[in-house]
């Protein structure tokens, strides 16, 4: 080993060894008569100290710079009372330089490896191994390490398996766009990479694992945000012979367990829970955060016989009035503010009025008809039902954001239930299953699959923490009739079941057990307890919202040959010049 102790574990008990450190500068600190070298590495801070009379080291450890790569060989030996520093673990002691060598220099870093750091995150992608040389990185790198330590124990205890599947797969969408690898034996074929192993865990339950997880990656082409990243990990798990309350209290238990064990953190379970219905009425979302109040009201009914225009022709069209009562006496301006947020996520305008000891005044007050307690703002929201729900349910949150309402030190894990089984698309307009097809339908709305296929409800759950939604699962549909009529329902004919899920249609009709199971999106897990707003500060290569590897330069170009071997053609998009065009001949 080029060192005896790491630069994080020296004591006082340690004064008078001889001693071996290895690391990077931190800083230099040339007081003259005496040089002080910061010398860091993953476990801490050390400081050491060379003396003019050790000529061969003071010249050295006058000429380092931050980031150089030295080893340092000397005794260690108490600071003096007014130099102790309790802020650091060695804070105590520090080493007397008998000797430094240079085992590789550094450039000087285009940003300081500090915590401290103003640099756009751009930069620091660009410079990743830079940026994961700072501290508060490796603490969330190593934080991730610890819950997935924590996460296999708990499982592996619980007799769950952990079984690979494979990212060279028939595509099985869940919603995303798929990455796709061409095939070179097989021109013209396709692999894709697995939007999540649901299919392959539902088939290990037909083999009779009876539980299984896989802390595993899973890759979606989709449009990025702070909370999504293409390829992801999930801890994802199975489990036969269980019905709802079955997964849940596992996945309860499973969180206790870890938070206790990585975080020391202490909390209740069972979680509340939350019909997708409800969640809708009161919070506007199928993920409310419940670290504030200001439920929506449903007010349609206080108004039904308004004069107010506005208000009587959406009531008259069958719409909602919906209302947000804020503690506050907020002014014209933040109103004004407000009622531009509102307008950007859809909401043809904001209502208002004010109230305080029983009296109300503002835009709406003479239509009034009932009496708010205490003393604040009422916002609200007329539209379509449930547009009028949501977009108030944003402006809840907005507002709570906005004013500072929230209590930043609560965890609320909420699970909603009760999802429907289909919604209709936003896109198209058609039928589409508001999870993924092979969602069971509760018994008892089973009826309704032929007849009114939206009354349908699923067996689905979705984990909401602080109003992220971090885990999402169902029981699964485990005999072939049902899974057909299923996606009969959403226009698969025979053939297209045939040909994109055969596999697993078949494997229905060979003992398949009755089965479910769910997929927590780690990065957002160890994201909310590292306190990082986005899940790439916990991801160590994580790629930018425009989904680009800025560090090692992905994606990229490639040679001919390798596009020739894999039967591609490259079609460049035609510029108005023509220029790509004639490229494009080139190619070819
Ligand atoms: P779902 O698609 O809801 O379910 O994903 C489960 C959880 O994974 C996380 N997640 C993401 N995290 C980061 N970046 C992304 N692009 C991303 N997409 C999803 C979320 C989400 O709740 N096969 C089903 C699970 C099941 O039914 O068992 C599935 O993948 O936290």
């Amino acid at each position: 080993m080029l060192r005896t102790h790491t630069c994080g574990e020296l004591r006082k008990n340690n004064v008078g060894e001889n001693v071996t450190l290895a690391g990077w500068v931190r800083r230099v600190r040339d007081l003259g008569g005496l040089v002080f070298i910061d010398l860091r590495d993953r476990y801490g801070v050390t400081q050491a100290v060379v003396e003019p009379q050790n000529e061969e080291a003071f010249k050295v450890a006058k000429k380092l710079n931050s980031q150089d790569v030295v080893q340092i060989i000397g005794t260690v030996r108490e600071r003096p009372s007014d130099m102790v520093n309790p802020d650091l673990a060695t804070g105590e002691i520090e080493v007397l330089i008998k000797d430094i060598r240079v085992l590789n220099e550094s450039r000087i870093p285009p940003f300081p490896v500090e915590d401290e750091t103003n640099t756009s995150e751009e930069t620091r992608l660009r410079w990743r191994f830079l940026d994961l040389r700072r501290p508060i990185m490796q603490k969330n790198i190593i934080l991730k390490h610890k819950f997935m330590q924590s996460v296999r124990n708990f499982l592996s205890q619980g007799g769950f398996i952990e079984i690979e599947t494979p990212f060279l797969t028939k595509s099985t969408p869940e919603g995303a766009r798929d990455f796709i690898v061409p095939s070179r034996i097989y021109p013209g074929k396709f692999y894709a990479l697995p939007q999540s192993p649901q299919l392959y865990k539902q088939i290990l339950m037909v083999s009779g694992f009876d539980r299984y997880f896989q802390i595993v990656r899973c890759f979606r082409d989709e449009d990025l945000r702070a909370d999504r990243q293409p390829e992801f990990t999930q801890i994802d798990l199975e489990m036969s012979f269980v019905d709802v309350d079955d997964v849940l209290s596992l996945v309860e238990r499973l969180i206790k367990s870890v938070l206790k064990e990585v975080m020391g953190i202490n909390i209740q379970i069972p979680f509340e829970r939350l019909s997708y219905h409800e969640a809708i009425r009161r919070f506007g979302t199928d993920k409310p955060d419940l670290r504030f109040g200001m439920e929506l009201e449903d007010l349609t009914e206080e108004f039904i016989e308004t004069e107010f225009r506005v208000l009587k022709s959406v009531i008259d069209k069958g719409g909602k009035v919906v209302g947000i009562k804020v503690p506050l006496n907020l002014s014209r301006k933040q109103i004004e503010e407000l009622t531009e947020f509102a307008r950007s996520q859809g909401a043809g305008g904001l209502l208002w009025f004010k109230f305080e000891n029983g009296k109300t005044s503002g835009q709406l007050s003479k239509y009034v008809n009932f009496t708010p307690e205490g003393s604040g703002t009422y916002l609200i929201i007329a539209d379509k039902d449930p547009t009028a729900f949501k977009i108030a349910g944003l402006l809840r949150l907005e507002v709570a954001k906005r004013f500072e309402l929230i209590d930043e030190n609560q965890l609320k894990f909420l699970w909603i239930v009760d999802f429907p089984l289909y919604e209709i698309s936003e896109d198209t307009g058609e039928l589409e299953p508001a999870h993924h097809m092979f969602t069971h339908p509760k018994e008892d709305t089973l009826q309704f699959l032929d007849t009114d296929p939206l009354k349908v409800i699923a067996k689905q759950y979705d984990l909401v923490l602080n109003g992220v939604e971090l885990a999402s699962g169902s029981i699964r549909v485990h005999r072939r009739e049902l899974q057909e009529k299923i996606m009969d329902k959403i226009g698969f004919t025979r053939e297209r079941m045939e040909s994109r899920f055969g596999f697993l249609l078949e494997a229905l009709q060979y003992g398949a057990p009755p089965h479910g199971g769910i997929a927590i999106g780690f990065d957002r897990f160890v994201a909310i307890f590292a306190g990082r707003e986005s899940i790439r500060d916990v991801i160590p290569f994580p790629k930018t919202t425009k989904a680009q590897a800025l560090f090692e330069g992905a994606p990229s170009s490639v040679d001919e040959e390798q596009l020739r071997e894999l039967h591609i053609q490259v079609i460049k998009e035609e510029s108005e010049n023509g220029k790509e065009s004639e490229k494009k001949e080139k190619i070819n």
